[in-house]
């Protein structure tokens, strides 16, 4: 059931079916999403969002693709979880209401298992098997194994539970997702989780410089190719997102429409007619070049075609920025009260990259700009590694499809990609 078949025209080509998550950007990364029918792990240390990102999964199933989801918790009450998850807008007892979804509170007690000296997953699956069968369930989510496994000192049997365990998903056809801790030098606490799942999915929260990023990396997936780099995500008020920068191919089309420049010598010197549409312009100068004021040219030219801008300025305020170009005859305050233009100021350190960039990513998206501008460029550098921030502004959008309105990214200090 978990096999698809797209036939070629010599070759039948085999591909495993996918169970998307709907987690922004993560089903790019994987191919499509978590492998269907199979047992996916994802681990990770305290608070780095395994929980968030398996109640993703199952809410997204509910929602969006027509798949109820049992959800079972051995660390966190229903109601407990339903509050956290509350601020992501997810709504749980709505979808426990429509049958969509279940949530299991399964309380191991230590006591017991020490006591009868035995231990075995019997209880669970009937009472899983009981839950999925309830509402026709597609998905299921463990949060966490270890919590499951608490007091459960003999390797050996613990270990054949863990199998049986998988083996008994896999018999089911379910989509499940089991979410551990990782372990000192190994992925997980046991050290086997891992070999027995189809997927492992790493995430994890460092703070560089008082910088936190969140980082997520596919460690394996059976019969499936996948993006392997590290890629930076986000938890915010709209959720999970993935990032998948250093995913994006170089496809994208090339316009040969030239806008201008808003200034008419430069014009002039680009052909008569100005940039291509779509392409990326870097202007880069040491302080006080004029770098800002050749942007606001730029802007204005668009806003006057009756095209929508986004200013993303990163050491100024959008007053300031108003005020400084009037100095010059350039009026961005109407653009601004006719909807054209957009400022979004952000001290670079406000948080890191992978926060700006989704940031920008999601006002892109909403405005649907035809030129975006970024003021200075260079200061994303003191947030992050130079490495990360080449790969943030490769001048590529993520929804990047046969759009002609690609970003133009604008630099005030001198900073060349490959060269800083
Ligand atoms: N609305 C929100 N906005 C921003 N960040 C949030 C929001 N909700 C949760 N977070 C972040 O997500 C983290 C919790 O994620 P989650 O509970 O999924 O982690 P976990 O890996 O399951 O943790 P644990 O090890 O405690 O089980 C919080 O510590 C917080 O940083
Ligand atoms: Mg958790």
């Amino acid at each position: 059931m978990a096999i698809a078949e797209t036939p070629g025209h010599h070759s039948r080509i085999v591909q495993l079916s996918k169970s998307p998550t709907g987690i922004d950007g993560f089903d790019q990364v994987a191919g499509g999403g978590l492998p269907a029918g199979r047992p996916t792990l994802v681990c990770g240390g305290a608070g780095c969002g395994k929980t968030l990102f398996a109640i993703s999964f199952l809410v997204h199933g509910a929602t969006r693709f027509d798949e109820p989801g049992v959800f079972m918790s051995f660390d966190e009450s229903g109601d407990e979880l339903a509050q956290n998850v509350a601020s992501l807008g997810f709504d749980l007892p709505g979808l426990v209401e429509k049958k969509k979804l279940v949530l299991d509170h399964v309380k191991i007690e230590r006591r017991e298992i020490e006591e009868t000296g035995d231990y075995d997953l019997e209880g669970l699956f009937v009472r899983l098997g009981y839950a999925i069968d309830s509402i026709g369930a597609r998905r299921v989510v463990l949060d966490t194994i270890e919590s499951l496994f608490a007091g459960l000192a003999n390797q050996s049997i613990l270990r054949a539970e863990l199998r049986r365990l998988f083996r008994w998903l896999k018999d089911r056809g379910v989509t499940a997702m089991i979410t551990g801790e990782r372990g000192e030098g190994t992925l997980t606490r046991q050290g086997l989780e891992e070999y027995v799942s189809d997927a492992v999915i790493v995430l994890d929260h460092r703070v560089t410089e008082q910088i936190s990023t969140r980082r997520l990396r596919i460690v394996k997936y059976r019969g499936s190719a996948h993006g392997t780099n590290e890629y930076p995500f986000l938890i915010d008020e709209d959720g999970l997102s993935v990032l998948p920068v250093t995913s994006i191919g170089l496809t994208h089309d090339a316009s040969s429409e030239r806008i201008s420049t808003g200034v008419a010598r430069l014009d002039m010197m680009l052909g008569g007619r100005g940039y291509f549409r779509g392409s990326t312009i870097l202007v880069s100068g040491t302080a006080g070049a004029g770098k800002s004021s050749l942007a606001a040219h730029f802007l204005d030219a668009a806003c006057r075609r009756g095209e929508r801008c986004l200013a993303f300025v990163f050491e100024e305020s959008p007053q300031q920025v108003v005020r400084n170009m009037r100095s010059i005859g350039i009026d961005l305050q109407r653009w601004v009260e006719r909807g054209l233009l957009e400022f979004h100021a952000a001290r670079p350190s406000l948080h890191g990259l992978e926060m700006h960039l989704s940031r920008m990513h999601r006002a892109i998206d909403r405005f649907q700009p035809s030129v975006v501008v970024l003021d200075p460029v260079s200061s994303l550098l003191r947030v992050a590694q130079q490495t990360d921030v080449q790969a943030t502004l490769t001048p590529a959008s993520r929804t990047a499809g046969p759009s002609t309105s690609r970003p133009t990214w604008r630099s005030r200090r001198s900073w060349t990609p490959g060269s800083c």
